[in-house]
């Protein structure tokens, strides 16, 4: 494993356990961290819920084991998985458990995927183009550079990084391989940047959204949102409560729209009352979706892009049980 530079810190993480508080309280709650990471959200419940059994989940190798390390003193009542967050139900039932009571969603890269040079996620750091949160399996962001054509490269960036260039980018990519294979970061950024009309008056680095559209693109990562939260909410006990912090508007539109349709009632409009069975399955807890605060966007600039989204489960269509 490579060094860590940074050190981690959790973002809104005050708020998530006030927000979560209530569901942790609940009799044999169990706490799902979809997003183990570096376990620092994880250590925290932990630490102020000493009855609370964890299952923690990550789809980087690295990320467990360091996390595994991290949460020694807790192993007695913490399951760390290597696993896609969208597979939470068959890990639940693999540890016998059909529900759970709180949940986190901390979307996006760790900072160890970051600042550890050799994954190739950051623009401003040369290495080898993997940007695989899963580094057992898949192609990378170079296999992706030399094999895709360049409609579909266009069409990468243009969906997951919203890039303006991404027409001028996916041309300059396809004639720059045809001389050289496209290996390490440090190519690409020069690729973009000559692509890049000195004329354009571009907010932030020219390879910023490029290298956030191959990352999408490489760990299949909105297919995966889509995926894990209606399986996520779906196992929520009634009183339990969920928590997602979103880093780009592709994944919060995402979240957004299955919160909406969680807490909306199914009745056909112009009843004139509502059938409990129409009723909504969700309330949210928060108003649209909440920011960091100045002072901490000042002290973390990883909490600059955050979303936080909310919600309990107030009913469960299954069983009929309601809060
Ligand atoms: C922002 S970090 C989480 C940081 C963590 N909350 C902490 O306090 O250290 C996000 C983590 O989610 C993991 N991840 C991203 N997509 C995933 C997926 N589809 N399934 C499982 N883990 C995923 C990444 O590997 C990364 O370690």
């Amino acid at each position: 494993m490579g060094e860590l530079r940074g050190t981690h810190v959790p973002v809104l993480l005050e708020r998530c356990l006030e927000l979560l508080a209530p569901a942790l309280a609940l009799p044999g709650a169990v706490h799902v961290d979809f997003t183990l990471g570096l376990g620092g959200h994880a250590e925290a419940v932990l630490e102020r819920h000493p009855d609370v059994v964890l299952i923690g989940l990550d789809r980087d190798t690295e990320a467990l084991a360091h996390s595994r390390r991290r949460l020694s003193r807790f192993a007695d009542r913490t399951h760390l998985v290597h696993a896609v967050y969208d597979e939470l139900p068959a890990v639940l039932t693999d540890l016998g458990h059909r529900v759970f009571h709180s949940g986190l969603f901390d979307l996006g890269v760790s900072s160890l995927q970051l600042d550890v040079a050799d994954r190739g996620f950051a623009y401003a750091q040369d290495a080898p183009l993997d940007m695989r949160m899963d580094q057992t399996t898949g192609m990378t962001a170079a296999d992706v550079l030399a094999t895709h054509g360049e409609g579909d490269l266009r069409r990468i960036f243009e969906r997951y990084g919203e890039e303006k260039l991404a027409g001028r980018y996916a041309r300059a990519i396809i004639a720059a391989r045809a001389t050289q294979p496209i290996e390490r970061s440090g190519q690409l950024v020069e690729i973009l940047q000559a692509a890049t009309p000195a004329a354009v008056q571009r907010a932030g680095h020219p390879a910023k959204r490029v290298f956030q559209a191959l990352r999408i693109e490489v760990n299949a990562e909105l297919t995966a949102v889509e995926r894990a939260i209606p399986a996520a909410l779906g196992s929520l006990r009634v009183g339990g409560r969920i928590v997602v912090l979103s880093y780009q508007s592709l994944e919060d539109r995402i979240v957004k729209r299955e919160f909406a349709d969680a807490s909306s009632s199914t009745a056909p409009a112009g009843l004139p009352f509502e059938p409990p069975e129409h009723a909504p399955r969700f309330r949210l807890l928060v108003r649209g979706a909440e920011l960091a605060s100045d002072e901490e966007q000042a002290r973390n600039p990883r909490a600059k892009p955050v979303r936080l989204r909310a919600a309990e489960r107030v009913r469960d269509e299954q069983t009929g049980e309601a809060s």
